[in-house]
């Protein structure tokens, strides 16, 4: 009774702790915050302290001076600074929580499949002494599949692709839990270094990470088009013969060359999981399909390579960006995900 009454009061919320994003759903309003994995730490006479989080740390990165260093706690989809990820996780809480006066909150968190115990203990912490009552922790594909609306409590094999900003999460589920699981070291990321390292190579043209990002969201695609080279796009960046900034426009043909890597070794991934999938379970995959949740889920044509790869059904969910902070809040709001709940 008295339990109620209080997780009434206080801010109940679920964590989508992405490598790329973080979102913040609050129990009864949905997500609240949706910003960077970005965090800028500022060191002055050998002490650190951080400098800006999220939107206004992500404005930064590629532009900061010496003293200033824009770092991406969780990039590679394993927690690379842990205490940066700690400061990362209380200043979001925090951001939230200053909105009203209230109780300490219960607070579900969605961790990186690849992170050690270590690490799922440091984000626990780190969420404890930002004053939550109590932290459970959820599987990224199982957040993934609930928001995706899949029907993971049912005796029905499912799979889902979460491809990130670090990594592509491949699962399959069923029953509540995960019956296969693979994660590879590719997502977003690789896509943006593999369009840095084409243009250097083939236009000897310098451009950094957030201009690569810009290009695969604009104009990116798994697939090079059918007639020609597709749309194009103007970049700039440093000419490495001279050293001076340069202008150059490029194709989607060129943009899906760049891409060829990283999207083979997503495709790799799901090949794996549906070869190690029990076939009751793959069955059931045939006639549900595949379901893709993740920003990489909305490059372009990477439903259809998947699909012509696996002769599988394959489609995005909705709103793929936002798949894990729903599935969160929902396993937080809704008792019947109570069982894919974990305190470790
Ligand atoms: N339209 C798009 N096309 C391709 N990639 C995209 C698009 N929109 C976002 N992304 C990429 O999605 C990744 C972030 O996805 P997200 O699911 O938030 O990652 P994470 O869960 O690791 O934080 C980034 O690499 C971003 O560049
Ligand atoms: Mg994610």
């Amino acid at each position: 009774m008295f339990n109620r009454f209080f997780s009434f009061l206080s801010q109940d919320m679920a964590i989508d702790l992405g490598t790329a994003n973080t979102l913040v759903y609050v129990r009864g309003e949905g997500i609240v915050l949706n910003e960077p994995s970005v965090v800028a730490m500022e060191y002055v006479d050998g002490r650190k302290s951080v400098k800006a989080v999220g939107n206004d740390a992500k404005m930064m990165m590629g532009k900061t001076p010496d003293s200033i260093q824009a770092i991406r706690p969780l990039r590679d989809g394993v927690i690379a600074d842990i205490d940066v990820a700690e400061e990362m996780i209380k200043y979001f809480i925090q951001k939230v929580q200053k909105r009203k006066f209230l109780s300490s909150p219960e607070i579900v968190i969605c961790v990186p499949s690849g992170s050690t115990s270590v690490e799922r203990r440091a984000i626990r912490d780190a969420a404890n002494n930002a004053g939550a009552s109590s932290v459970f922790l959820i599987d990224e594909p199982m957040a993934a599949a609930i928001g995706a609306g899949m029907p993971v409590t049912e005796p029905i094999g499912s799979m889902v692709v979460d491809i990130g900003g670090g990594t592509t999460e491949v699962a399959v589920l069923s029953l509540r839990g995960l019956a296969y699981t693979t994660s590879v070291r590719t997502g977003g990321d690789k896509m943006d270094e593999a369009i840095v390292s084409y243009v250097r190579r083939n236009h000897n043209l310098l451009i950094g990470e957030t201009t690569a990002e810009r290009i695969k969201v604009t104009i990116g695609t798994a697939k090079p088009p059918k007639d020609g080279v597709g749309v194009t796009i103007d970049i700039k960046g440093r000419d490495l013969m001279n050293g001076v900034p340069k202008e150059i426009t490029i194709n989607q043909a060129q943009v899906a060359e760049a891409l060829s890597e990283p999207v083979s070794q997503i495709v790799e991934g799901v090949r794996q999981a549906l070869e190690n999938t029990a076939p009751e379970l793959a069955a059931d995959i045939v006639d549900q399909g595949i379901v893709m949740t993740g920003g990489g889920a909305l490059l372009g044509q990477l439903d259809e390579v998947i699909r012509d790869a696996t002769g599988l059904p394959v489609t995005v969910a909705d709103d793929p960006l936002t798949c894990v902070a729903m599935g969160t809040g929902r396993a937080l709001e809704d008792p019947i995900y109570r069982g894919v709940l974990t305190t470790q």
